[in-house]
C-alpha cells in the first residue's frame, strides 16, 4: 500500500533506474516507470509489484515525457518525487574524431532528456508546494574523462541541478544528484567483456575494494527523497566508493605511505 505518494523513475527498466525503482516502492511509493524499453520495463513493473505501471517514454523528445507525465498523473496522480536515470553510456573516443551524431544523441538523451523531465514533473509537484528530484550525474561531472560528450553532459546535468534547486526551492521542491562510480550495469558490463574497460584498472583507483552495486546508488537516491534529507538541496552526492578522493592520491609519484 503507498502512502508516500507518486515516484517516478526514468529509466527504470534496467541497472539502477530498476533499482531504485524497487527501493522506492519498498518505502511506500507508488512507482511509475518510465523508459524507453517496452519489455524491460512491463517486467521491471511486474517484479516490483503493488500497483507499480510502465509507461512508454523517449524522453530525448520533449512531447512523449509531456503525454507520458499526463498519463502518469491522470492514473496514478502527480509526482511527488523524480529520479532521472534513463541515459545512454559511450565507448572511448576523442573530442578530434567523435561522431558527431553519437554526440548530439547523447546530449538529447542523457542532458535534454534531464531537462525534459525535470519539467514536465516539477509542473505537477509546484501546486501541491513539495517534490524531491535526484538527477543521475557520475564521476564524470567532477573529472575530465575520454567520454567527451557524455563527460561534459554530466558536468551540465551537476549545474542544471544547481539551478533547478534555486528555480524550485520556493516552491517546496528539492533538486539533487547523485554520482556513481563504475557501476556494474548491462552497459558496463557488456563493455568489460569486449575490453572498452578494464575491470582491474577500475579496481586499483577506487579507496574502497568495492565497487557499488545499483541497489547502493538506489539507497542514496532514497535517502535524498526522504524526509531525513528536507534541508538538503541543490548537492550532488557522490556514491563512489572513494575513487574522487582516492584517483590523485593513487597516482600520487612518491608512492603510498604503507607497503603494497
Ligand atoms: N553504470 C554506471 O557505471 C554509471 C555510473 C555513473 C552514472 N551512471 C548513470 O546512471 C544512469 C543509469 O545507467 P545504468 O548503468 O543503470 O544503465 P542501464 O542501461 O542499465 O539503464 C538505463 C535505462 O535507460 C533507458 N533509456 C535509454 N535511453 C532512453 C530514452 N531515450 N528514453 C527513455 N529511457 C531510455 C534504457 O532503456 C535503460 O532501461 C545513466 O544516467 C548513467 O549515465 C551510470
Amino acid at each position: 500500500m503507498s502512502t508516500r505518494g507518486v515516484a517516478v523513475i526514468t529509466g527504470g527498466a534496467s541497472g539502477i533506474g530498476e533499482a531504485t525503482a524497487k527501493r522506492l516502492a519498498a518505502d511506500g511509493f507508488a512507482v511509475a516507470i518510465a523508459d524507453v524499453n517496452e519489455p524491460a520495463g512491463m517486467a521491471a513493473a511486474a517484479a516490483i509489484g503493488g500497483g507499480a505501471r510502465f509507461y512508454a517514454c523517449d524522453v530525448a523528445d520533449a512531447a512523449s515525457v509531456d503525454a507520458a507525465a499526463a498519463r502518469v498523473e491522470k492514473e496514478m496522480g502527480p509526482a511527488r518525487v523524480l529520479v532521472t536515470s534513463a541515459g545512454i553510456i559511450p565507448n572511448t573516443e576523442g573530442v578530434m574524431d567523435m561522431d558527431m551524431e553519437a554526440h548530439d544523441r547523447m546530449w538529447a538523451v542523457n542532458y535534454k532528456g534531464t531537462v525534459h523531465c525535470a519539467r514536465a514533473f516539477a509542473r505537477q509537484m509546484i501546486p501541491h508546494k513539495t517534490g524531491a528530484i535526484v538527477t543521475l550525474g557520475s564521476i564524470n561531472s567532477r573529472l575530465p574523462l575520454p567520454i567527451p560528450a557524455y563527460n561534459m553532459g554530466k558536468a551540465a546535468i551537476e549545474r542544471l541541478t544547481q539551478i533547478l534547486a534555486v528555480e524550485l526551492g520556493r516552491h517546496g521542491i528539492r533538486v539533487n544528484s547523485v554520482g556513481p562510480t563504475y557501476v556494474m550495469t548491462p552497459p558496463l558490463r557488456a563493455r568489460v567483456q569486449s575490453g572498452q574497460r578494464d575491470l582491474n584498472k577500475i579496481m586499483a583507483v577506487h579507496a574502497l575494494d568495492r565497487l557499488p552495486e545499483p541497489a547502493d546508488i538506489a539507497d542514496g537516491i532514497a535517502f535524498l527523497c526522504s524526509e531525513a534529507a528536507r534541508s538538503i538541496t541543490g548537492v550532488l552526492l557522490p556514491i563512489d566508493a572513494g575513487f574522487l578522493a582516492a584517483v590523485s592520491y593513487r597516482t600520487y609519484a612518491g608512492g603510498m605511505p604503507w607497503k603494497e
